[in-house]
């Protein structure tokens, strides 16, 4: 018996995600200082990126002490069946330089399914949210994500992983990708750009390098709005590809990115 509920889970997250929002605007000074540096000189961590998945845990804990929580910044703790994926702040770059376009992203993975996930886009005020089964949803209207849209007419969303290694491909990678369609665009927020697909603001959206964190609440809402999300050769999503798009954009997008062997390192 299922003793758990995507609905119940939402409402959480998104009170969670909001009240991280709130305590980032509040908090968020002129000109955010780096604190760290971690994989590479350009992947940086504000002292809110840390207050703010504190904040999110402190809130998971006191309503479902028992539950376990994978963070960008706090790593793997607790087990069980059910488990919480946060970003605190995806688009740290955006958040330091003060662009409108950085998340709270939160997802609840229930027996290893993601059944809710909630994308707070705190600048824009923007709470996108998702329950498996129940559609993908942005202020009170449901979500489609485009459909039928011809890969040379997309407009296809993208971001660079900041691991060292991994920028001289993807720049190979999209000298070859942009000439094939009608443009890119490269927000600065995975989460945010997998809502936009959601809500037909962009096409398709690839990316080599996304953790768990940077998808698993956008993911969610880019399905229930009708997309499809994986990896390369039917492998789910991981750091070596993660593709998403309306089905049939999403077999071109992934046929145009394969051969690229985009797992190489430079
Ligand atoms: C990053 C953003 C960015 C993406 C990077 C992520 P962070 O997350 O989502 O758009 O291109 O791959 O690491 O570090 O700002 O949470
Ligand atoms: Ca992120
Ligand atoms: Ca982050
Ligand atoms: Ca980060």
């Amino acid at each position: 018996m299922t003793s758990w509920s995507a609905v119940e889970f939402l409402e959480l997250a998104e009170r969670i995600a909001r009240e991280a929002g709130e305590m980032l605007l509040a908090k968020r000074p002129a000109r955010p200082e780096v604190l760290a540096t971690k994989s590479s000189p350009t992947d940086v961590v504000t002292a809110l990126d840390r207050a703010s998945e504190e904040l999110i845990r402190a809130r998971i804990k006191e309503a479902r002490p028992h539950d376990a929580i994978l963070g960008e910044e706090g790593g793997a703790t607790g087990g069980g069946r059910v488990r919480w994926v946060v970003d605190p702040i995806d688009g740290t770059v955006n958040f330091l330089y003060g662009v409108p376009e950085w998340a709270v992203s939160i997802a609840v993975e229930a027996d290893g399914e993601i059944v809710a996930g909630v994308v707070n886009i705190v600048p824009r005020g923007e709470v996108f949210t998702a329950a498996r089964g129940e559609g993908a949803w942005l202020a009170g209207e449901r979500l489609r994500c485009n459909s039928g849209v011809r890969l040379d007419r997309a407009l296809i969303a993208t971001g660079f992983g900041y691991e060292p290694g991994r920028r001289a491909v993807q720049a190979e990678v999209l000298a070859h990708v942009l000439p094939r369609v009608r443009d890119i665009r490269r927000g600065g927020s995975a989460a945010s750009d997998l809502c936009a697909l959601a809500a037909g603001r962009v096409d398709g959206y690839y990316e080599r390098g996304p953790q768990y964190w940077d998808w698993a609440a956008g993911g969610l809402v880019a399905t229930e709005a009708g997309a499809r999300i994986g990896g390369l050769h039917g492998r789910p999503c991981s750091p070596e590809l993660t593709i998403c798009a309306a089905p049939g954009l999403f077999e071109e997008l992934h046929d145009l990115l394969a051969p690229l062997d985009p797992e190489r390192d430079a």
